[in-house]
């Protein structure tokens, strides 16, 4: 077996005109050593097993894909696409490529190349685990291939812990601060607390000692009212919830019509009684004493008469209460003056 000639690069470009010119009758018997050559290398190899040429993607692919054609390839499968004769390296090179489309083993090749050139990700050392996105870096190295300016793919940046809010690492740094200032001083702090509450309250105590002893009463003496609001043979209840006092005006007592003022004070043990108007007495609830209009007691346990206080008219006209004042009637103080208003 003839050993195959290595074909120069201007061997080739003469096999391919004469391909042209042939017609496809290179491979069938042409003259010289170039034929010959290819000759036996077609003989060796079958046109069922002959390797597909892979599509040329730069001017090494292509002179290996003339070699080849040159080397005993079928004439059907190196004819030129357009049909024309190449009769320059350009047209040689289209020929070239336009076999290559027709083969189908682009992929291949396409791989191979973009395998074989380091990605960006690999020229600037990333680690295995931080590479960029297949998407960047497929698009750095096209731009490689096309003899484009190369963006180095952006490397994602590895998540670390999530850091807390500003507010809340603010807060909890605070506490602790608070918390080691709380340990170191608080023998400080509680002596001063110590202090400070035993003064305050010592303050408290001479504060109050300093203020008299009040008991909020109202005034003795009080107006209730001119004469003509309590008419004969009445007894007025308008005092009694807040004063504590009946105004009668009557004339049972020794004859006299005169008005006068009635505490509204049991004498037995000091409950408050009530004016039965239809009974015309007062009657109290604790124990059953009664008295008169008069306030002479006349039943129960009341030892004696309700007692009076001071009436009199002031210089306005209005009758005036004095409660500093009081009359019993067993010590014969109802002929005071000053225990009644006498109406003329
Ligand atoms: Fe009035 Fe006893 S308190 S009857």
């Amino acid at each position: 077996m003839a050993e195959k000639k290595k074909l120069t690069t201007a061997e080739i470009l003469a096999m391919a005109r004469n391909q042209d010119k042939g017609g496809g009758e290179a491979g069938a018997g042409g003259s010289g050593a170039v034929e010959q050559s290819s000759d036996a290398a077609a003989a060796s190899a079958p046109p069922e097993t002959q390797k597909p040429v892979a599509a040329p993607k730069s001017t090494a692919d292509i002179l290996a894909a003339a070699r080849a054609q040159g080397g005993g390839a079928k004439p059907s499968a190196t004819k030129p696409a357009a049909g024309a004769a190449p009769k320059s390296t350009a047209d040689i090179l289209a020929a070239a490529r336009a076999q290559g489309k027709g083969s189908g083993g682009d992929a291949a090749p396409a791989a191979k190349s973009v395998e074989a050139k380091p990605t960006p990700a690999k020229k600037a050392g990333v680690p295995e685990g931080d590479r960029p996105p297949l998407k960047d870096m497929v698009a750095a190295v096209k731009a490689a291939s096309e003899g484009k300016p190369v963006v180095a793919p952006k490397v994602p940046v590895a998540k670390s812990k999530p850091k807390l809010p500003a507010k809340q690492e603010k807060v909890s740094r605070r506490s602790v601060m608070a918390m080691l200032s709380a340990v170191a001083i608080t023998p400080f702090a509680a002596g001063w607390a110590v202090m400070g509450g035993l003064a305050g309250l010592w303050s408290l105590l001479v504060a109050r000692f300093m203020m008299p002893n009040m008991v909020l009463e109202l005034p003795s003496q009080f107006k209730v009212g001119p004469p003509s609001d309590f008419p004969p043979g009445t007894v007025s209840e308008k005092f009694k919830a807040s004063r504590g006092i009946w105004i009668v005006h009557s004339d049972q007592y020794s004859g006299n019509d005169m008005i006068y003022a009635l505490l509204s004070i049991c004498t037995h043990l000091g409950c408050t009684p009530n004016w039965l108007e239809g009974e015309q007495k007062f009657k109290c609830p604790c124990h059953g004493s009664g008295f008169y209009i008069t306030g002479i007691n006349f039943e129960g346990p009341a030892p004696r008469p309700l007692e009076r206080v001071g009436l009199r008219r002031a210089e306005d006209g209005m009758l005036e209460v004095d409660k500093s004042l009081k009359f019993q009637e067993e010590l014969g103080q109802w002929s005071d003056p000053k225990s009644f208003y006498p109406v003329a």
